[in-house]
């Protein structure tokens, strides 16, 4: 038997690394995940329990909240995902996609993890976003601590009034955009496997050619029109879905209809928590395969995806009629 078929249309409990060599070398279309970032407990042994039970996640315990940092987390992250990287390589057709979900602190981990892997690192998406918690503190507690005189005291706090430690605003999540090394030409990989370009029939916004940066709330006028992604409301995650990071469908849709070749396409996420890639691979009529570590995820993944109404229209489904469909532009080998 096929070992694909094994997983197609699944939710697998395990360990990524585990499954990922179970899967047949060259049989993937597409992977777009949302790896752990190995903050705090969000790591590769990531448990739901431990992180559905902590209130504040810190990446280092005896600092507050605000100061975290963990040099370490980088590298540490970085090994790890060279050996995932290498691993979705295998299994990916050749020209095949690879987006992968990013932190700004630690993008340039992830995307030379990535190249290391012998991917070709293609773009970068950007979501916008303006609506993030300001982690930057200021020292008066610190202050407060010191030996010196009340006055003395009082007279520092003035001097760093409005200083605060260096943590700016985060208002974008950066996603990797990576192709698997394709086949001779890009003409010859897309006849002979099916994958490798982009579907620029995907518009956004006001018919607008498909585009890197993606965002929601208002910012102003031009960049709202186009890029305008909610976060997931309630009702999308589905009822009593505790994941912490779900990701917007939307973003999944756009990214999966601009690389889908077809119907034929089968999409991996190996780190699907909630299911939020499976959904949009679903709701789009592609086959998918999702993994994660966490049985409760893997169950509110697959109760998730029991609740899409099969008709139920992509939120970018509604392009001209006069394009060309996805699927209508397959080729015969
Ligand atoms: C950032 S979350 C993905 C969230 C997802 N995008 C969503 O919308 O719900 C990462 C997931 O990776 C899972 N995970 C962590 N280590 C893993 C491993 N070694 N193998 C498989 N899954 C793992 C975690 O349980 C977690 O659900």
């Amino acid at each position: 038997m096929n070992k694909i078929n094994e997983f197609e249309n699944k939710i697998v409990l395990g360990d990524a690394i585990e499954i990922l060599d179970k899967i047949d070398p060259g049989t993937i279309d597409i992977v777009l995940t949302d790896p752990p970032y190995f903050l705090d407990k969000m790591d590769d042994n990531w448990d739901h329990k431990v992180v559905s039970n902590t209130k504040n996640h810190y990446a280092i315990k005896s600092l507050p909240a605000g100061m975290k940092f963990d040099p370490e987390q980088g590298r540490r992250f970085y090994k790890w995902y060279f050996n995932v990287s290498k691993k979705i390589n295998r299994v990916l057709k050749p020209g095949g996609f690879f987006f992968s979900f990013s932190s700004p602190r630690l993008y340039h981990r992830m995307a030379s993890a990535i190249d290391d892997a012998d991917f070709l690192i293609r773009d970068c998406f950007i979501w916008l976003y303006t609506q993030n918690q300001v982690k930057a503190m200021s020292l008066n507690h610190f202050i407060d601590k010191l030996s010196i005189s009340k006055e003395d005291k009082a007279k520092l706090k003035q001097k760093l009034s409005g200083w605060k430690t260096p943590q700016i605003k985060s208002c974008f999540e950066p996603i990797v955009m990576a192709q698997k090394k394709y086949d001779g030409t890009f003409l010859h990989n897309v006849i002979t496997h099916g994958v490798g370009l982009v579907n620029t029939n995907v518009r956004i916004g006001k018919n607008m050619f498909p585009s890197n940066v993606m965002a929601i709330e208002h910012f102003e006028e031009l960049i709202d029109k186009y890029f305008l992604i909610d976060k997931p409301s309630k009702k999308e995650k589905g009822e009593s879905n505790n994941h912490k990071t779900v990701k917007p469908l939307k973003i999944c849709e756009y990214l999966l209809m601009l690389s889908g070749f077809s119907e034929d396409t089968i999409v991996l996420d190996p780190f699907i928590g909630s299911g939020t890639t499976a959904i949009a691979a679903k709701k789009l009529g592609f086959k998918y395969i999702g993994i994660d570590i966490n049985k409760e995820y893997v169950e509110m993944a697959q109760k998730r995806l029991r609740a899409i109404k099969l008709n139920s229209l992509p939120f970018f489904g509604n392009q001209s009629s006069d394009l060309p469909l996805l699927g209508t532009l397959r080729m015969q080998p």
